[in-house]
Order: C-alpha cells, then structure tokens, then sequence
C-alpha cells in the first residue's frame, strides 16, 4: 500500500475536545530544503495520508504551503503555526498570525505557538555564536502581555488552540497560573535519546499535549547546531536492532516509539519513500512492551537544538536557558 487512511491515523484529544492526529509533518528546512522542495513534500505527504502539518512563519515557506494546503477540505487538516521571537510586542502578535493565515490561505489556524519564550531577533541562519543586543531573560510579565494577545486570537476565532514552545516547568507554571486560556500544546524536543520525561509528565498532567520536534534527531540539522557531544539515535544499537527485526528504518522505529508513548512527532522528510514510511508506521503492528522499557532504557539527555542565540548575559551557557534546577534563571 502507498497511501495510508487517515481515518486509521490515531488521534488525540486536546482539553477542547478537538482531534488532532498524532503525527504530523515538519516543514522546517534546516537551510538544505527550498520553499519549492518543502511545498512539493507537502503535497506529497497529503497524497499518501497526512493532515497534520506543523509550519512557521520563520521557516520562510508558508506563502508556498498555502497553495498546496487549498486541495483538501478545511475541516480535514489540521494546520499550526508559530509566533516568531521580533514578534512578542503587544501590536504585532495578532499581525504576524493574520500574514501567516493569509500565506497558508486559511480562515483559521487550528494551533498557533509562541515558537520559543524569548523575544530577541537573531538573523535567520545565523552563527550559533552571534547575539542580539537586545537580548533579554526570560520576563514573566512581559511574556503575558504576548499571552493576552494570544488570547484574543482565540477570541477573535482566528485560531481554536494557543500553545506554547521550548518552555520549561518554571515558566509553564507561572503561565498556568495567570493564563485565561490554558495552552492546549507544548512543542518540545523529544526523541529516544532526550526524552524529557519530567517535561513530559507535567505537560500531560495539565491538560497540555506534548508536540515532539526532531523525532529522528534531526539527522541533517545545520552544522552550527552540531556539538561533538551530540548522540544519533538512529545509529543505537537498540533503535537499530528494532528496525531490523520489523524491516524498517530506524527513523520509523523513532516514530512509533514517540507515538505509542503519548506524544505527537511531527517529522521532516521530502521523500516520499521516507514520509510514507513514518506514516506506515504508527498505523502499522505496534512496538511491543519489551521494545518500549528498551528504549525508554536508552535516554542520552542529548539536547541538540540548544538555544544558544537565546542568550542573554557573557559568561553563560546554553544551559542556563533551560532552567535545569527547577528555578528560573534570570
Ligand atoms: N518548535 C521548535 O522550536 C522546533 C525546532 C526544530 C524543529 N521543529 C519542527 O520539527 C520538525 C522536525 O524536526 P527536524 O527537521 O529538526 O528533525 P527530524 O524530523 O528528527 O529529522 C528530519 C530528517 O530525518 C530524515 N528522515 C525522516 N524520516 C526518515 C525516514 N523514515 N528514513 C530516513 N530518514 C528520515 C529526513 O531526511 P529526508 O528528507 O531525506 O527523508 C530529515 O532530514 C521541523 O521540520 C519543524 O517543523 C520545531
């Protein structure tokens, strides 16, 4: 079979009652992968069964999306973008979401993120290096007045969910506290080798489904966001033993894993052999229960999209971004 039903795909079920399927695809290019190249995998993964696209402003494509989006019916599509960082300020938040709807050609948006907590600009592409002078902590207050923005576009019926991206405990709690509309979605790196099972387990318990970014681990990312410390899943032994036994690759181990665990992989692919392949697998026979405490067994801690731009004072580390000892750092 090359095609997959939808209807097969399995769901979640967000706290509004709305069904979100439980994988979808990435449509960041990483710098390798032209807006062109992108739609055409979008028009492609549709083909074979996906409804679920995770896009963003910042990934320089959804004006080339939009058109491809128009083929289906609404209603069958589930379509997020994302708020980028120079466009936390209080008049900018509802403008930034209105020119995505417009580049997508939607009426609504289903999710909309706040991409990550911190409002600096860094240049698309930029050295890892490279640091904005106006730079800034992570600032509670300043960060609810984006929230109420999101709010509204809630209210305004633009968008039916709000959520967050690269938070940590610290600054979901303070925003659990003083939101209006709770964030139905975190999107957080997650992949065998960082399983942020802390993470993890608070978003599930408070009502937020967790959107898993870099599934496979993100094996063609960038060089600037490469350190010599980094792990490969797809090169565990465990991730590999798997795919060879069910005769797949082990991406698609990856993807199964991270679906039958409870969080929703969204991962990038531009061919066809590979995006329907990791569609195949979450419909197909599932990992058994020694397959899943194995991998659950083989968590490295390996953040590979480290933030480092985020910075915000000299002597830091990436580290300090994640708020690593439960507290925020300021
Ligand atoms: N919220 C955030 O801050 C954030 C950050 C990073 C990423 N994201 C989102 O998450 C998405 C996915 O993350 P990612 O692109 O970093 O990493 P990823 O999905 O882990 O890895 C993508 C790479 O894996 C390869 N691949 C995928 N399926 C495969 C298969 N079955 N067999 C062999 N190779 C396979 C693809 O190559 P081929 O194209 O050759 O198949 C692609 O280059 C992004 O596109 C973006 O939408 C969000």
């Amino acid at each position: 079979m090359d095609t997959v039903d939808p209807a097969s795909v399995p769901r979640r079920t967000l706290y509004t009652g709305a069904q979100m399927p439980a994988i979808g695809l990435g449509t960041f290019g990483s710098d390798h992968v032209d807006p062109e190249e992108m739609a055409a995998a979008v028009a492609g993964a549709l083909e074979v069964g996906y409804r679920h696209f995770d896009c963003a402003s910042v990934y320089g494509n959804e004006d080339r999306i939009g058109p491809v989006l128009r083929g289906v019916p609404r209603e069958a599509l589930w379509i997020a973008s994302k708020l980028w960082n120079d466009k936390h300020g209080e008049a900018d938040v509802i403008p930034s979401c209105r020119k995505s709807m417009a580049d997508l050609q939607v009426e609504y948006l289903d999710a909309y993120f706040v991409h990550w907590p911190f409002p600096n600009y860094h240049p698309p592409g930029c050295s890892v290096e490279s640091r904005s002078p106006d730079a800034q902590p992570y600032i509670h207050e300043n960060f609810m007045k984006t929230w109420r923005q999101m709010e509204k576009l809630v209210d305004l019926g633009l968008v039916r969910h709000i959520g967050t991206s690269n938070m940590t405990i610290p600054k979901l709690k303070l925003l659990l506290r003083d939101a209006r509309i709770q964030p139905a979605l975190n999107e957080m790196e997650l992949h065998p080798h960082f399983q942020q099972p802390e993470l993890f387990d608070f978003v599930k318990a408070n009502g937020i489904e967790p959107i898993g970014y870099s599934p496979v681990g993100s094996p063609n990312r960038p060089e600037r966001d490469r350190t010599p410390d980094d792990t490969v899943d797809i090169e565990d032994p465990v991730i590999v033993s798997i795919a060879q036994r069910l005769g797949v690759h082990p991406a698609v181990v990856c993807i199964k894993w991270a679906v039958q665990r409870g969080q929703t992989p969204i991962p990038l692919s531009t061919k066809r052999r590979n995006y329907l392949a990791n569609l195949q697998g979450v419909v197909s026979e599932p990992l058994t229960d020694g397959d899943m405490r194995a991998i659950a067994g083989i968590d490295r801690n390996c953040r590979l999209i480290k933030g480092q731009v985020f910075l915000w004072r000299e002597g830091q580390t990436w580290e300090d971004l994640w708020d690593l000892h439960g507290e925020l750092v300021k």
